[in-house]
């Protein structure tokens, strides 16, 4: 969603360059438009702004005439109005005095601007971010401060916001507020920022203060301040330490950040493993005397999340609900004081997640959120945290942090059948722990040219099944996500099983498909499926145990797991291969797999 940044600094010589910068370091997010503001000499405010991509919109934006010490930039996801040059951000008041920027939807936006219009307003977005510098404008008329204007702004505006303000009657001077979309600090001694995602100033500070809902903040170069925008008084935080280093937001040598971020899968894990879970004493034994585990995430961290019940549901007889998070109204009826809700978010600020786990808290849910952004909003909420440590994922498809997630779900399991006394099972996953980080990289290494030689026999299908049973469905319905969302293959997963009640009617001659096939109880099914599509032309590509002869004779093409994960984290090393098909597909087909169509690696609306 949209990318925010604001920079207010003693040094008038590089702030275009950085926002600049910034903005190119939140490309991942999604967009389709882009805009700067600076606050420049002689009290006025200098915008450019355009649909099209950061680069595109610096090219026609002369650095030379924007020189300043305060200026923002906006990255701008539509979804009021198209993505034009009228609907870019940033937006002003009447008389240009003051430009903002926002992410999220003001809800009640129609009827203020009807109101404002009647008073006069000239508005010329169709966006509803353009109420917000008129309402101020509005404020500041009455004699009011910008600071009360904002407070009086807080109770006005419906809907989420994150928004940043620049006057032109306060040169060095930032206002930032929030309501349910994320607004972080940067702060150095002479440096003040304020952006959607750390990236967006991590070469120039790490250390950070996370903004919270309902509150304003004002900066100036080196300098903040926050208030309560209810109370109206100042909140006192001090920045936190970002374990983030500026390296792990750069390519590194590689042509994407989803390749990157793919072979790092391995280190991901080591470094999970490197500490123990906090309070995991009292996470387990919650879920263990809940009357039901609700899970509730989406994309991919619902995936995810689907191990929860393989593991905890099989093994220990527990109700366990995978939610889509924006479907949690219906599992609201039995959520009750003894329920666990699982959260499972990368970012920790996908609003449909948010609203779901608000609902579950309030109903007396205690919350487990598996998350990667240290102090997103979803930890705020949590009564436990369990961070997974993946580290930034600037790719929109989400790779690392799918399995770290994953990861994270089979430690909580191992804990609970240590605490259960399942002692051989706990010994037996516990050396699978330890050696899975080894095998993510063994296959990333070997399977790399493979993956490129399947993804150019499948590059010009038109649509492709991956088929799973078990805990492996997980994997499944992730690696057709992935091609999805990268490639634009049309891809669906299904149980293997109910392939045949339907989705067969389309095999036909080189139609691919994937099959998850471990040497486990699923196998002779799958082997039956396997022999059902290939008897009607498919083309079959297996992700199999080492030296499964049977399977190596009859698929077309395969991958292959040590034997140790067939029944041992499976839904983790099996999931290498298909993340390496959709990259390379994407690439075969000449697509950026970093930034795919349409899609925001954070969604913050509804
Ligand atoms: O930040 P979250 O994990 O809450 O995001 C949820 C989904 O939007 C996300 O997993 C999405 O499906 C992935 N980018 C897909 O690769």
């Amino acid at each position: 969603m949209c990318g925010i940044i604001g920079i207010t600094q003693k040094n008038p010589d590089n702030l275009m360059e950085k926002l600049y910068q910034s903005l190119k370091r939140l490309e991942y997010r999604g967009y389709d438009s882009v805009g700067f503001a600076v606050l420049s000499q002689g009290n006025s405010i200098r915008i450019s702004k355009n649909k099209g991509k950061v680069d595109e919109v610096a090219r026609q934006t002369d650095f030379s005439l924007m020189k300043g010490t305060t200026g923002i930039g906006h990255s701008r996801w539509a979804t009021h109005g198209a993505p034009t040059k009228e609907n870019a951000h940033p937006h002003t008041d009447c008389q240009g005095n003051i430009a903002v920027i926002h992410n999220g939807i003001i809800s009640n936006f129609l009827q203020l601007r009807k109101e404002l219009s009647q008073k006069g307003h000239i508005f010329t977005s169709e966006t509803d971010t353009e109420v917000v510098p008129h309402l101020l404008e509005d404020l500041l008329k009455q004699g009011k401060t910008m600071k009360e204007a904002l407070f009086e702004l807080a109770t006005i505006l419906g809907g989420a916001y994150a928004l940043v303000v620049i006057y032109t009657n306060e040169q060095d001077t930032i206002y930032c507020m929030k309501k349910e979309n994320p607004l972080i600090l940067g702060i150095t001694k002479d440096e003040s920022y304020a952006a959607s995602d750390i990236p967006a100033f991590l070469p120039y500070t790490r250390e950070a203060v996370t903004l919270r809902d309902d509150e304003l903040a004002i900066l100036q170069p080196g300098k903040y301040v926050i208030f309560n925008v209810k109370t109206k008084e100042v909140v006192n935080r001090k920045p936190h330490r970002i374990t983030w280093t500026p390296d792990a937001a750069q390519k590194g040598g590689f042509p994407h950040f989803m390749l990157k971020e793919i072979h790092e899968s391995g280190q991901v894990l080591r470094t999970q493993l490197a500490s123990e879970i906090p309070n995991i004493e009292h996470i387990v034994q919650a879920i263990l005397e809940a009357d039901n585990i609700i899970t509730m995430a989406a994309g991919t961290a619902f995936y995810a999340s689907l191990t929860t019940q393989y593991l905890f549901q099989q093994t220990f007889g527990k109700i366990v609900i995978p939610t889509i998070a924006s479907e949690y109204e219906t599992v609201l009826p039995i959520i009750n004081d003894n329920s666990v809700v699982i959260a499972v978010s990368q970012s920790g600020e996908t609003i449909d997640t948010i609203k779901a786990v608000k609902e579950a808290k309030q109903k007396g849910a205690k919350v487990i959120a598996i998350v990667n952004v240290v102090g997103s909003t979803i930890t705020r909420i949590a009564d436990h945290v369990v961070y997974i440590q993946a580290g930034p994922e600037i790719g929109v498809a989400a790779t690392k942090t799918y399995l770290a997630q994953v990861f994270a779900i089979w430690r909580i399991y191992h804990q609970a059948l240590i605490k259960t006394n399942k002692q051989t099972l706990a010994q037996q996953l516990q050396e699978a722990i330890q050696n899975v980080p080894d095998e993510i990289e063994r296959i990333v290494r070997n399977d790399e040219a493979k993956a490129r030689d399947i993804a150019k026999k499948i590059q010009h299908a038109q649509s492709a099944f991956y088929l799973g049973r078990g805990i492996n469905l997980t994997t499944a319905l992730e690696g057709a996500l992935k091609l999805k969302e990268i490639s634009y293959i049309h891809a669906e997963a299904y149980p293997a099983g109910e392939s045949k009640h339907g989705p067969i009617a389309l095999i036909h001659q080189n139609y691919p498909i994937v099959f998850i096939a471990p040497n486990d109880n699923t196998r002779e099914k799958i082997i039956g499926n396997i022999m059902e599509m290939k008897a009607r032309g498919a083309y079959t590509i297996g992700i199999i145990e080492e030296n499964d002869q049977e399977l190596k004779q009859i698929l077309h093409q395969y991958f292959e797991i040590n034997p140790k994960y067939s029944k041992q984290l499976q839904n983790i090393p099996y999931q290498i291969p298909l993340h390496l098909i959709a990259y390379y597909t994407a690439t075969s087909k000449g697509h950026d797999p970093d930034y795919p169509r349409n899609l925001a690696k954070s969604v913050t609306v509804e």
